[in-house]
């Protein structure tokens, strides 16, 4: 069984195909980053007309490495949400046209559920599993307890964890999107040095806050006008080490709440997971707990296409196929994901 996934929820356009034996045969990112960089965020309309520019000649170029014919393609699977508007309606579009022209089945996939299957693409995780997503849209702490079923148990109640080190990168000077340089100037801090706060560590449930952190951040760096190396390698450092600390705390909590289930693994995806200190604190808290620590390799954490082809593979296994007719839904939220029948 092949899948062709399309990816195109925020300003990364990418598709991938991937078997139900879990291999991948073509996988391809352009990224608008860019595109965007003079702005110090992702622009909703560069990034559809960038998507716009990009998607056939992508799409193309994954079907000719394949090289899968499309006769053999059992599914077509996109990314129907939540994402930016202009952004998800191009690639929607594209996937119905191929649709109708190859007369194969669309699977509409929720992005967040992108995230939280791509452990299955690359490892041996059977269900329950406790996930947390960590992008520049979104903090999600769920108990995957199988396709299309999850159980959010906590999510950013401010801004997202990838969103406040692109902020905070920004303040520093580095360019968009940020978290890749902050970790590198961080890596001869000491994490000791400034005492960031940790928000909502130590009190009960999984919801995540990072606005305190960011204005603490801001408020740090206005008293620290002409930072040596140094100490803007500790800054980066602490502040960094303070994330990896509020997630710690958020999976201890996690755990707690779904102790009874028994979890077989703690999953990190999104493009948060690149960071080596916040992989590391988490996997010595799963050591701690006995369970498996599972992270997918970083360019398939970051927004790709084998991760909508890997879940849209899995729906359709599941029996979902979706009409011609549905527009995407820019909120869709993991908990509104019907379990398949
Ligand atoms: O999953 P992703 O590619 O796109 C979204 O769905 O948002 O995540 C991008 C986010 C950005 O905020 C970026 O700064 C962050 O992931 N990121 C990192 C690192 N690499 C990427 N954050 C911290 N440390 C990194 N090494
Ligand atoms: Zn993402």
């Amino acid at each position: 069984m092949y899948v062709l996934g399309i990816e195109t929820s925020c300003d990364e356009t990418a598709a991938a195909i991937v078997d139900d034996q879990r291999k991948i045969h073509a996988h391809v990112v352009a990224s608008q980053v860019k595109d965007h960089a003079a702005f110090g965020g992702v622009v909703p309309d560069i990034a559809a007309r960038s998507h716009l520019e990009k998607i056939a000649p992508l799409v193309q170029s994954v079907l000719e490495e394949a090289p899968v014919p499309v006769q053999r393609l059992s599914a077509i699977a996109v990314t129907a949400g939540p994402g930016l508007s202009g952004s998800l309606w191009v690639g929607l579009s594209f996937a119905k046209a191929l649709a109708l022209a190859w007369q194969r089945p669309l699977v509409r996939v929720n992005h967040l559920e992108g995230h939280a299957l791509t452990a299955r693409l690359t490892h041996d995780v059977a269900f329950p599993y406790l996930v947390l997503i960590a992008s520049g849209g979104h903090s999600e702490m769920c108990l995957a307890r199988g396709v299309g079923n999850y159980l959010v148990l906590g999510h950013s109640l401010d801004d997202a964890a990838g969103e406040v080190f692109d902020k905070v990168s920004r303040m520093l000077g580095f360019s968009y999107p940020g978290g890749k340089a902050l970790e590198a100037c961080a890596k001869n801090g000491d994490p000791q040095r400034f005492a960031f706060p940790r928000p909502l560590k130590g009190q009960p449930g999984c919801h995540f806050s990072f606005a305190g952190l960011k204005t603490a951040a801001y408020t740090l760096f206005k008293r620290l006008p002409d930072m040596s190396d140094q100490i803007r390698a500790d800054f980066c450092a602490s502040f960094q080490q303070a994330i990896a600390d509020v997630c710690v705390s958020r999976y201890k909590n996690a755990f707690e709440a779904v102790h009874n289930v028994s979890p077989t693994a703690f999953v990190l995806s999104g493009g948060v997971a690149a960071n080596q200190t916040i992989r590391k604190a988490i996997e010595d808290f799963a050591t701690s707990c006995n369970i498996p620590f599972v992270v997918p390799p970083v360019e398939l954490c970051t927004d790709n296409g084998a991760m909508i082809a890997w879940a849209g593979l899995e729906q359709f296994r599941c029996g979902c196929r979706n009409n011609l007719r549905e527009a995407p839904d820019p909120h869709w939220e993991l908990k509104d994901l019907l379990t398949p029948s």
